[in-house]
C-alpha cells in the first residue's frame, strides 16, 4: 500500500479472484465474478470521491445531508477488456459519464496507436476512473492515460484486477500522479507479456474468444 498503489486484498476479493484464475471457470461465471470484484474495488477507489450536500427532511428535522456527486465522475473503459469492468462501477455510480479508448499495436513501430476515442465532456472537471483488468507491460495503459491527459483530464485513477510489478513501475514512471487500485500484484510477466500466474487473456476469457 502506498500513495500511488492500493491493493484491495479483502478476503471476498481474493476468493473471487481465485475462481477467476481457475482455467475451468466458464465465460459466464468469469464475467459475473469480474463484475462483482469490480464493485468491491470501486468501493475503494471512490473513497475520496467528490461529495456535495442536499437538504433533506428526516422524520425529525431538516438537514444538509452528504450525497455523492456521480455526475463529476468519468468512467473510461480501455477496450476491449475494460468493458467487463463497466457494469460493476456503474452499479455504484449510475450517473457517471462513460468513455472508451481503443488502442492497437502498430506492428512496425510496436507502439500502441489510437483507433477509437470518445469521452465525456469537461474531462478537466471530473474525477476520471480508467478501467482495464490487466496492468501487464503498462504500455497501452500509459498510452491511454496520455490520451486522457491530452483531452484535459487532471485527476485520473486507474482501476485494474491484476497488476504486474513491471506495469506498476511503468505507470509510476510515466504518470506518478495516477493512483492505481488493484486486487493483486502478481509475480511478473512471461516472455509473451502475460501476467504470471495471472488468469490468461482477460478479454478472451470474458468474451469467449479463446
Ligand atoms: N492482458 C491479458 O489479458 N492478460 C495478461 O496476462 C496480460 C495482458
Amino acid at each position: 500500500m502506498s500513495e500511488y498503489l492500493t491493493v484491495v486484498d479483502h478476503p471476498l476479493v481474493l476468493h473471487k479472484l481465485s475462481l477467476m484464475r481457475d482455467v475451468n471457470t466458464p465465460t459466464k461465471e468469469f464475467r459475473l465474478l469480474l463484475k462483482e470484484i469490480t464493485l468491491l474495488l470501486a468501493y475503494e477507489i471512490t473513497r475520496e470521491m467528490p461529495m456535495t450536500t442536499q437538504q433533506i427532511e428526516t422524520p425529525l428535522e431538516v438537514m444538509d445531508a452528504p450525497v455523492a456527486d456521480g455526475e463529476t465522475i468519468a468512467l473510461v473503459s480501455i477496450l476491449r477488456a475494460g468493458n467487463g469492468m463497466l457494469d460493476g462501477v456503474l452499479e455504484l455510480m449510475p450517473n457517471a459519464g462513460v468513455g472508451f479508448v481503443g488502442l492497437q499495436r502498430n506492428e512496425e513501430t510496436l507502439q500502441p496507436e489510437q483507433y477509437y476515442f470518445k469521452v465525456p465532456a469537461r474531462l478537466d472537471e471530473r474525477v476520471v476512473i480508467a478501467v482495464d483488468p490487466m496492468l501487464a507491460t503498462g504500455n497501452s495503459s500509459v498510452a491511454a492515460i496520455d490520451l486522457l491527459k491530452q483531452a484535459g483530464a487532471r485527476d485520473i485513477r486507474f482501476l485494474c484486477l491484476l497488476a504486474a510489478p513491471e506495469g506498476i513501475a511503468r505507470m509510476q514512471e510515466a504518470h506518478p500522479d495516477v493512483h492505481i487500485v488493484t486486487a493483486a500484484v502478481d509475480r511478473g510477466l512471461n516472455d509473451k507479456g502475460y501476467i504470471m500466474p495471472g488468469l490468461g487473456d482477460a478479454g478472451d476469457r470474458m468474451f469467449g474468444t479463446v
